[in-house]
């Protein structure tokens, strides 16, 4: 994917590519402001074949914004209403002084320097945002295994590994569960182990607002699969109460978290593992793409309303999930391959893959996937 880069002047534009392998940046044309800015700028996203667009943010030395970076955002806003790639806003502080510099030495003519140095100017911040995306763009730990059982095996030795380190350590183990269809298997496997089942809490990660029963609810597949067959002491099972109303059930739950854990007053939750999996679609738990959850950096649970999904759900936040010592994800099977791919390649962008949203803690992150899923990821490596 090639990133196109904008440094907006108020008589000039810059604009400078990168390659596709998003190492360099390279100086592309200067345009004249005005009208049919925005057409000419997307006739070039076009023809660039640009995946994504950085434009300029003048913040004064400060860091505070002025006129010109209020510019740039209601630019941006307008911008996107004519291309349909994504669209970031990048610190372009020194990005001119730097590209002076470099002007400075080259032996271009003074009236030369002047028509390129806003597409070098731009360059220059496009570099500086490349280098950063690889800086950001961490990889988990990946453990690439044959099959969807031997995926499963792997990931109970490591959850357990988790559970009794937690209990060694503190004497209890708070751990998350999640739904779908990767868990089934790690339940019943799980259900095979020696764990000091009396010293854990079982949490979820997400819940569908549904009976605790009904046969999409996330606890009653944990219930069957596992916790009716452990000694796990019932007061140590705290479910997601799914057949509230749905804003009453995160807040029902996270005053659960809250008392179990014995939280202060703005204190995230210390969960020791939590099993995650990961939709076709970027999400996991159920931070769903298109739904204000995904940005909510105050709650530990909320209620997500989704067009796309059957249920109206709960879910922890990114920062409750974060907070916790040990993300173990479970990835299986061929839907899974295009994801894979796409979300190990630069930027985070956690409004398309909110799973992103969790890279913060992406060095307590072990991916457990199988080869079926893992297909296409040997690009990125
Ligand atoms: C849910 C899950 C969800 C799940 C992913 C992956 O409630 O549906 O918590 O986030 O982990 O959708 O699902 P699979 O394991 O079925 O691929």
């Amino acid at each position: 994917m090639r990133y196109l880069a904008i440094d907006l002047g108020q008589k000039r534009v810059g604009l400078a590519i990168s390659d596709a392998g998003q190492s360099m940046a390279f100086p592309l044309v200067v345009l004249e402001a005005g009208p049919g800015l925005i057409s000419r700028i997307a006739e070039i996203v076009r023809s660039e074949k640009a995946g994504f667009i950085v434009i300029g943010l003048p913040l004064n030395m400060d860091g505070s914004e002025g006129p010109r970076a209020k510019a740039s955002r209601e630019f941006a806003v307008q911008l996107t209403k004519a291309v349909s790639v994504p669209i970031t806003l990048f610190d372009e502080r020194l990005s001119s002084a730097e590209a002076d510099w470099k002007l400075a030495g080259s032996d271009l003519t003074r009236d030369d320097r002047k028509k390129r140095q806003d597409a070098i100017a731009a360059a220059v911040f496009l570099q500086a945002f490349l280098e950063q995306q690889k800086d950001i763009m961490n990889k988990p730990r990946i453990m690439i295994l044959q099959s969807a059982m031997e995926t499963a095996q792997k990931a109970v030795m490591h959850f357990c590994e988790r559970v009794q380190d937690a209990i060694e350590k503190r004497g209890v183990c708070y751990c998350a569960l999640s739904g779908g269809s990767s868990p089934k298997m790690f339940f019943e496997l799980l259900v095979r182990e020696t764990l000091d089942w009396q010293r854990i809490h079982f949490f979820w990660a997400d819940e569908r607002c549904v009976e605790p029963d009904h046969p999409d609810s996330n606890y009653s597949m944990a219930q069957i699969s596992l916790l009716s067959q452990v000694p796990v002491p019932s007061s140590q099972v705290h479910r997601i109460w799914g057949e509230l109303p749905p804003a009453e059930a995160a807040d029902q739950y996270q005053n659960t978290i809250r008392s179990v854990m014995k939280l202060q007053a703005g204190q995230w939750p210390f969960l020791d593992v939590v099993l995650l999996g990961l939709g076709a679609d970027g999400h996991t738990a159920s931070l769903l793409a298109g739904t204000d959850v995904v940005d909510n950096q105050y709650d530990i649970a909320a209620a997500v309303f989704s067009q796309t999904m059957p249920h109206t759900r709960v879910t922890l936040t990114a920062p409750a999930l974060t907070a916790a010592r040990s993300l173990l994800f479970i990835i299986t099977g061929s839907s899974k391959q295009e994801i894979l791919r796409e979300i190990l390649i630069p930027p985070l962008r956690p409004w398309q893959y909110p799973v992103h949203a969790l890279w913060s803690a992406v060095d307590k992150m072990t991916w457990f996937v199988d080869a079926q899923a893992a297909v296409l990821m040997h690009s990125v490596h």
